[in-house]
């Protein structure tokens, strides 16, 4: 499934800003090129389209699912969509790339991957960060043994974002708070280095009208009996820096979710300092993963498989009770907390 030179066809469903993003990114690899886009309204879809070239504008989604000239669908709507859309796109034959949190829950997460399985076809959330370049050289060093075994992951994702009660990041019924939308960055990051994680504890700051957490702060320990302290917030701007610390010394990952730098402090020994800057704007890695992957027939990502995903939706269902929080399904209408 790709184009007579055997490119992979994108159709991008939903046109806010990172589709935006990952459209630009397409025109900066050979991998993939958007031939559709598909919007709730025709007029959308038509300015989208004029804004990249996109040959097919369609009103609605299920319209671009069913269309022939697309191989594979970026969803890029509201984390709440997440589901209905991949399963519109599984069912109509498209591989799928989704954007994080991969769903609102874990039962959400475990219908898509078995919808993926069904209809044979590739499915994965868009956690770009593990395909960027500084990742990668993250993972070797670590592989490499340069930090020894990692014992303690801290990172944290704090924006401090203008308050708005309509804004997706706000809005529970658009699937709001912070932990769904920044904390799954550091809980992936915690994922990768530490092994199963378990939550240990987690604790928030509600939104003024309470219905979404600004701040969520989580404990975690991996299998190995390693730790992590984890933290993302909506209102205040963190130092947003990863740190892997293990038993010869410790990686320090400014912006680590858009990772361009990478300090390695061997202990006893002077920093180095690395620099992986994009080729694009980072979107284009994850692209050029699925165009991969899908080239060599296969249905998942090894750096971010399903199981992976479950794991994630998983955890953030245990940190979203434990800060009694309640994620509401699109259809049903959120209620403040008491
Ligand atoms: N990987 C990253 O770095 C990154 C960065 C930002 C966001 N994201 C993820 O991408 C997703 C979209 O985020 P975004 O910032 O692009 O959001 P956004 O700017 O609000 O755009 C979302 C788009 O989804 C569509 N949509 C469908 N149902 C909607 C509804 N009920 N309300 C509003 N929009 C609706 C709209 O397109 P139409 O009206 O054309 O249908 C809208 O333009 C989120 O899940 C977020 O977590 C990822």
């Amino acid at each position: 499934m790709t184009d007579d030179n055997g490119v992979l066809r994108w159709g991008v469903i939903g046109t806010g800003g990172i589709a935006h993003s990952f459209v630009e990114a397409l025109g900066a690899t050979p991998a993939g090129r958007i031939t559709a886009v598909g919007s709730r309204t025709p007029e959308r879809a038509e300015e989208f389209g004029k804004d990249w070239d996109i040959p097919e504008c369609h009103g609605s989604y299920e319209d671009l699912a069913q269309s022939p000239n697309v191989d594979a669908v970026y969803v890029a709507t509201p984390h709440p969509w997440h589901h209905p859309n991949t399963l519109t796109c599984l069912r109509a034959g498209k591989h799928v790339l989704v954007e994080k949190p991969m769903a609102m829950n874990a039962l959400q997460v475990s219908q898509m991957v078995e919808a993926a399985r069904g209809s044979d076809r590739f499915l994965m959330e868009a956690m770009w960060t593990r395909y960027l370049p500084a990742s990668r050289l993250v993972r070797d060093l670590v592989q490499d043994g340069a930090i020894g075994e990692v014992h303690w992951v801290s990172a944290e994702f704090g924006i401090n974002a203008p308050y708005d009660p309509d804004h997706r990041l706000f809005n529970a019924d658009l699937g709001g708070g912070a932990q769904l939308d920044l904390g799954v960055y550091p809980l992936a990051l915690a994922s990768h280095y530490l092994g199963e994680l378990t939550v240990v504890g987690a604790t928030r700051q509600l939104s003024p009208d309470r219905m979404v957490d600004t701040h969520t702060t989580v404990l975690v320990r991996g299998e190995n009996g390693g730790t992590g302290s984890l933290a993302c917030s909506s209102r205040t701007t963190m130092p947003n820096r990863a740190v892997l610390a293990g038993t010869k010394g410790w990686l320090e990952i400014p912006y680590f979710w858009m990772a361009t730098d990478v300090v390695l402090h061997r202990d006893g020994h002077e920093p180095e300092k690395f620099h992986r800057p994009f080729r694009a704007n980072g979107y284009e890695y994850e692209a050029e993963e699925v165009a991969r992957r899908v080239a060599a027939g296969e249905r998942e990502s090894p750096d971010m498989p399903w199981a992976e995903s479950l794991r994630l939706a998983r955890l953030t269902d245990q940190i979203r009770d434990m800060g009694g929080l309640v994620y509401t399904p699109a259809t049903v209408k959120a209620v403040p907390l008491a």
